[in-house]
């Protein structure tokens, strides 16, 4: 194992939220961003219609799926494989390809959603442009997805990273959303130019 790997290893055994996740019964410490968002902006209402983007391993749908409760409906994508979820409707796909648009579109037959949640994240290079820019063109996807989908007033969390291109993606947000909020949960590493940009009152 290479110096950093272990590094990244021992990080990961200390970090209170991975133990936290593997106390309770989430599969990923990712649950705790989306909880305190939550907890914050009240995103989740019972009877909800929910998509949950770059899904896997699965802690965020676990989540919605709770709180939506069984009236509500969650449907799930990933490029990777995922544990069933009770409840979750879970679509494997690669999201940038029209194939997983059309088969989400399909589950919802016609009618529209309250809630788009995305953690999505593209495999990380470590070059920070090249980053930068597969992860806002995933936003920039899920951003067309949701004016496609929303219904009036309905919301959108995204996961960005900063950089020079968050600036217009969030100018477009402010154009058909009422308010736009960014948020940087504390379960989300300082290290981590990831954040999250909530979108709230989509107008059609
Ligand atoms: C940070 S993880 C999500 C963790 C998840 N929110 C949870 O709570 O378990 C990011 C996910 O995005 C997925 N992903 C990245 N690019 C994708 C794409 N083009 N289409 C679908 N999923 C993608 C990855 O496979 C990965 O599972």
């Amino acid at each position: 194992m290479s110096k950093s790997s272990r590094r990244w290893v021992q990080e990961h055994e200390r970090d209170p939220y991975v133990r936290q996740a593997r106390q309770s019964q989430y599969r990923s410490r990712a649950v705790y961003k989306l909880m305190e968002i939550d907890r914050q902006d009240h995103l989740f209402r019972r009877g909800q219609t929910v998509i949950d983007l770059g899904a896997a391993p699965g802690s965020w749908s676990q989540f919605a799926s709770e709180r939506v409760g069984a009236q509500g409906k969650v449907i799930a994508v990933d490029i990777l494989t995922m544990e069933p979820v009770p409840d979750v409707l879970f679509i494997m796909g690669d999201f940038t390809e029209q194939q997983t648009v059309d088969d989400c579109l399909r589950c919802l037959s016609g009618s529209r959603v309250d809630l788009v949640i995305s953690d999505m994240a593209p495999n990380i290079s470590g070059i920070r442009h090249t980053d930068q820019a597969r992860s806002m063109y995933l936003a920039e996807l899920v951003f067309e997805f949701s004016t496609a989908v929303l219904k009036p007033g309905g919301n959108l969390l995204v996961k960005v990273f900063q950089g020079a291109d968050v600036e217009p993606y969030r100018r477009r947000l402010v154009d058909v959303f009422q308010r736009v909020k960014h948020r940087k949960p504390k379960a989300s590493r300082d290290s981590s130019r990831e954040f999250y940009m909530l979108a709230q009152g989509y107008n059609v």
